[in-house]
């Protein structure tokens, strides 16, 4: 088992059963700023102990108790005198354990709900009297454990909420995490708060500090080399490390000639004009673009993007590194940093779902390491996106680099249907400038996971003044989402759908029509490649 936990501060331990909701259980409680993590279900108590948590939550579950391989805690960790806090799943799992009666309905009860709050639970404080929860479970407590009492009833429950104050056991049948129980955050707060006695020591200005001490310890007077992509996350990292180690910080931008118009201008005048971070700029788009000649098949681009990335960055650390010795490759740089995030590095349980398949080919910077005998630094493993960014307007990032869209790293070629050729990143460059600037314009930009445009391999017929055209056809896709898996396309409004439009066919030569792409995905995905 992986954790990283700082050493300093109050911690909830989040016990993953399974569920959909468990990352937003530790979100949620990081926005108590409170420190949380999520670990395995099966961790035995002992080592659990050792991570000497505040208190501990069990996630849900698709389980029933009663099936064959179900996960199953580790009774111990009851005893440990930590409070413990059962949602759904986990609070059947404690109910099992610990002696109540379980019994699987057969059933799943999903929906809204009207909790009866009895006995002043303190995990209710200053909730009144019934709360609107929301439910999503198979099996039901019909007997307590030993030394429980009930805390709230449903019309379809009469142990929806439950505990045994004085071991500070509490189990939920119902989902606070989630939107739809709208007070859910004043029950996880009574908890995290009143009931673990966490103090809200979880706050980024403390996490830069010693997320800076660790890199420091890390690699010492070594240095450190990043590749900058111009996105939140390894821009994030790069004005992190360049707080916690200065010069040791060596970036490298690598332009593979996919990039959006001026994304290049904005990296350089970001990174190394204002933080003056060492920059390596490296111009590669001849390369990329010859190696992506005749090349249409979209595994294929992505194939050729990605191992031309690695020998151009390969490359260049050859060139930082020629100065000094002659062989240095592995010298120069020692550290290799990366903007991994929490939710890679989670163990992910899967129980009774499919492990999930590789639907495209992500290159960006994978296969580096292995092949270079890198170690890693990896400053923000610990951290949501959301908390990604908040450290990156604490360390004085602009909005435009904080807040800007996903952008993949194969990058334009994959919204290039067919052939990449020069002529065709420029009609989609010209095109994506408008969308971006309309989207802007109109207060939509930052509404929207993403906005772009994609040009499509094929000419259709119009007509400009007297003449007939036969020109290319732009895409525009503008889709939410919370974390890229799943999306919904955006219903903005008709007259900016129109302005995009008229602009992109009347101003970018060499096309004559633009379409609007409905798709959500699943069934589609996000990009056309
Ligand atoms: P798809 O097209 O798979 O995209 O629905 C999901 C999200 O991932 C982004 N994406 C990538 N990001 N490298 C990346 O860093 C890639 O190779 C890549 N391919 C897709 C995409 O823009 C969307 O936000």
């Amino acid at each position: 088992m992986k954790t990283a936990a700082p050493p300093k501060h109050s911690k909830i331990l989040i016990l993953d059963f399974g569920s959909q909701y468990t990352q937003v259980i530790a979100r949620r409680v990081r926005e108590l700023q409170v420190y949380s993590e999520v670990v395995p279900f099966n961790v035995p108590a002992a080592e659990i102990k050792k991570l000497q948590p505040n208190g501990i939550i069990l996630s849900g579950g698709p389980a029933s108790v009663y099936d064959k391989g179900a996960p199953q805690i580790d009774p111990e960790i009851f005893s440990l005198g930590v409070p413990v806090l059962g949602i759904c799943y986990g609070l059947m799992q404690m109910a099992y354990h610990l002696g109540g009666q379980v019994v699987f309905t057969g059933r799943r009860e999903y929906g809204a709900g009207m909790l009866h709050i009895a006995n002043g639970s303190q995990l209710f404080d200053g909730l009144g009297h019934q709360l609107d929860v929301w439910n999503s479970h198979g099996d039901e407590v019909t007997a307590l454990p030993k030394g429980f009492v009930a805390a709230g009833t449903t019309e379809s429950s009469n142990f929806a909420a439950v505990e045994d104050r004085q071991r500070k056991l509490y189990g939920l049948q119902f989902h606070p995490e989630v939107a739809h129980t709208p007070r859910g955050k004043e029950i996880l707060q009574n908890f995290v708060y009143h009931i673990c006695r966490c103090p809200m020591d979880w706050t980024m200005g403390s996490f830069i500090e010693e997320a800076c001490d660790r890199v420091r310890q890390q690699v010492g007077d070594e240095n450190i080399v990043l590749g900058l992509s111009g996105g939140v996350d390894s821009s994030v990292v790069a004005a992190l490390l360049h707080k916690a180690i200065g010069d040791q910080l060596t970036c490298i931008f690598v332009n593979n000639g996919l990039l959006r118009a001026r994304e290049e201008e904005v990296v350089q005048r970001v990174f190394g004009e204002n933080f003056h971070i060492k920059l390596k700029y490296v111009d590669a788009s001849k390369r990329f673009l010859e190696k992506l000649r005749g090349v249409t098949d979209p595994e294929k681009k992505r194939k050729v993007i990605g191992e031309e990335f690695i020998r151009v960055f390969e490359d260049a650390i050859a060139d930082l590194g020629a100065p000094q010795t002659s062989n240095l490759k592995h010298q120069t740089f020692r550290f290799l940093a990366q903007g991994t995030l929490y939710p890679d590095v989670i163990e992910s349980v899967s129980i009774g779902g499919n492990p999930s398949q590789v639907i495209k080919t992500h290159h960006n910077v994978g296969g580096l390491p292995e092949k270079m005998h890198f170690q890693l630094v990896e400053p923000v493993r610990q951290l949501f996106k959301d908390e990604v960014r908040q450290v990156g307007l604490q360390l004085g990032l602009p909005n435009e680099i904080v807040y800007r869209q996903p952008f993949p790293g194969p990058g334009l070629a994959v919204r290039i249907l067919g052939e990449v050729t020069p002529e065709r990143l420029s009609i989609l460059r010209e095109a994506d400038t408008i969308v971006q600037s309309e989207m802007e314009a109109a207060g939509w930009y930052y509404k929207v996971w993403q906005s772009f445009a994609v040009l499509l391999p094929i000419q259709t017929v119009g007509v400009m003044g007297d003449q007939r055209t036969y020109e290319n056809t732009v895409a525009l896709r503008i889709v939410e989402s919370q974390d890229g898996m799943t999306a919904d396309w955006v219903r903005v409004p008709y007259e900016l759908l129109a302005r995009i439009s008229s602009r992109v066919s009347n101003e970018v030569k060499g096309v004559n029509r633009v379409v609007f792409d409905i798709s959500s995905k699943p069934p589609s995905t996000i990009e056309w490649e």
